[in-house]
């Protein structure tokens, strides 16, 4: 891990605390790297269980609105053994920011230190990215 990527993950691990989880209790924190910069998200949830947010989507969400587009690296922390990965609708968000899949590296961390690496690609093999769409 470079310095870089530590310090995404202590982003993601502080973010955390901030989560919005009062439904499901499992509070999970996000942080993104993009256009060189850090943005962070936790996941937001709402008594109406189908309006609940992850936490990679709302770290996605905050990067776009200050402008970033392209995704670089992607961590996440949950304090489950092991770490969970992203849900499969992030992946495919994650996957809309991504010039390169098999470049984007998804580190899963717990607070206890354990942790987790893909990468994109590996996550969401053969994905749907518009492509096929009409211009
Ligand atoms: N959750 C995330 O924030 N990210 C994921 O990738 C998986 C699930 C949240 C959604 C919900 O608030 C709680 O975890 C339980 O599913």
């Amino acid at each position: 891990m470079t310095a870089r990527d530590e310090a995404l993950i202590d982003a993601a691990i502080r973010v955390r605390a901030h989560a919005y989880a009062p439904y499901s209790k499992f509070a999970v924190g996000a942080a993104v790297s993009m256009d060189g910069q850090v943005f962070v998200g936790t996941n937001v949830e709402n008594a109406s269980y189908p309006l609940c947010v992850c936490a990679e989507r709302n770290a996605i969400a905050a990067a776009v609105v200050a402008g970033a587009r392209k995704l670089e690296c992607v961590a996440v922390c949950t304090d489950v053994s092991p770490p969970s990965s992203p849900c499969g609708g992030c992946r495919q968000v994650l996957v809309e920011f991504a010039d390169d899949p098999a470049k984007v590296r998804v580190i899963a961390v717990n607070p206890q230190g354990e942790r987790r690496e893909w990468t994109l690609a590996a996550l969401l093999p053969d994905s749907f990215d518009g492509r096929e769409l009409p211009t």
